[in-house]
């Protein structure tokens, strides 16, 4: 017995059981929240037939997590499972929920009008802001603490104040992929959902439209912090003529595809990987006590949308995930492999253009001091931090079935070891 089934209907009879499993199950009386209950008028024969009953409960997800539903959760095989899912008609769909025991369960629950379950975000109280937030500018002190403190390279700064001007500059940085992310990552994926052949069910379409809202705000947000914290410290530190190295590689995997649809897809993919990951990222900023109060209340702000955010584009992953074929799953495994790496990975170029604007030294010295502690590993490490909830998201979706995260993540490895020898070569 290594599975839990949560039944609060016709499955508790002794006779739907004894017919359905051919043996009366045992269980223990338990709740699940934020449902409530409806009934179905059941047509299939031999359902008719086994719980003579012509209406039957459904569970209907619920706005209100004060709703419950009583029933009996039952000790099943996987076998019986699937057995069950056979008694069970067209209308229910099979989920994993945590009843009020802490028990993980599965139960039957209504099916949403082409609606799947993990389409919409679990705790319906939280809702994107969609511009109700008001951002008021940022109050910046001095010996604040903008960034959280690069380990490698704390040894090689002269003063605390240069430590601290290159978190800001870091930070900066920061801002800057912000709003270059939000425009020409997240935004475009949404685009392409009109344009690829799979049909995305209409509600979760609508919402994933509305959160180019939020992002339009986090955008604007991160330009009014980005102005002030220039402002403050005197110079921009960064000239930003061109996009950010990830954006220019992501640009890359997708100018090379000639099939429209997959330069369609790979956007999506690039989204996706983008939003799986931001949250968490902010939420740490947010929670990190060691930084300026203004970085951790912009974080925090951006942390409440991009949680929702998250749930949506995962679900939309695993949405799309089994309307591919063979053939697409394993492309777009290569491709959601190629984007997280180039997303996740540090960008050195930057590192040394900081770096030199906070200290004063010469070029050559700085790549000398900055090469001297990045080296591939380092940066591998640094990608794979960063990269980890995608990757686990990835790992959850099956792309391992179809490529191999270690041998990208090696010949990634090998690339930039050469890169970086270029680099020293160049300096
Ligand atoms: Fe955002
Ligand atoms: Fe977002």
């Amino acid at each position: 017995m290594n599975e839990h089934l949560f039944s609060y209907g016709t499955l508790q009879k002794e006779k739907v059981q004894l017919e359905s499993f051919g043996r009366i199950l045992t269980g223990t009386k338990d709740t699940l929240k934020g449902y409530k209950l409806s009934f179905l008028e059941i047509k299939d024969e031999s359902v008719l037939l086994k719980s003579e009953q012509k209406f039957h409960p459904i569970a209907i997800h619920s706005e209100n997590n004060d709703d419950c539903v009583e029933g009996i959760v039952f000790e099943v095989t996987v076998e019986e499972l699937l057995l069950s899912d056979s008694y069970e008609v067209g209308d229910y769909v099979r989920v994993k929920e945590v009843l009020t025991s802490g028990k993980q369960a599965w139960v039957y629950v209504a099916k949403k009008d082409g609606y799947p379950h993990y389409l919409t975000y679990k705790n319906t109280e939280k809702k994107p802001s969609a511009l109700k937030q008001e951002f008021p500018l940022p109050s910046l002190e001095i010996n604040e603490v903008y960034y959280p403190e690069n380990v490698l390279l704390t040894s090689s700064f002269s003063s605390e104040i240069e430590s601290q001007n290159f978190g800001a500059a870091q930070f900066c940085s920061f801002l800057r992929d912000t709003i270059e992310v939000e425009h020409c990552l997240v935004i475009p994926a949404i685009v392409c959902l009109r344009r690829i052949p799979f049909q995305i069910p209409s509600q979760p379409k609508q919402d994933l439209y509305k959160t180019a809202t939020d992002e339009g705000f986090h955008a604007e947000q991160a330009n009014t912090y980005l102005t002030e914290l220039e402002k403050h410290f005197g110079l921009p530190y960064l000239p930003g003529k061109q996009p950010p190295l990830f954006l220019r590689r992501l640009e890359n995997l997708r100018s090379v595809e000639t099939d429209p649809l997959y330069r369609d897809l790979i956007t999506i993919i690039n989204g996706i990987v983008t939003e799986t990951r931001i949250s968490v990222e902010l939420s740490k900023f947010a929670a990190n006590k060691e930084l300026s109060g203004s970085v951790r209340i912009i974080c925090d702000s951006h942390a409440r949308d991009e949680v929702i955010h998250s749930s949506q584009f995962q679900a939309l992953g695993y949405w799309l995930w089994e309307e591919f074929d063979e053939q697409m799953k394993t492309d777009a495994s290569e491709f959601y492999i190629k984007s997280t790496i180039a997303r996740s990975l540090p960008d050195i170029e930057r590192i040394v253009h900081s770096f030199m604007k906070v200290t004063g030294l010469a070029l050559s010295e700085v790549y000398r001091i900055v090469l001297s502690k990045y080296n591939a590993d380092e940066l591998i490490k640094e990608m794979l931090i960063a990269a980890k909830p995608t990757i686990s998201y990835l790992k959850k979706l099956g792309i391992e079935r179809y490529q191999s995260f270690d041998r990208a993540i090696e010949k990634e490895r090998i690339r930039l070891e050469h890169e970086l020898n270029e680099m020293q070569a160049k300096k």
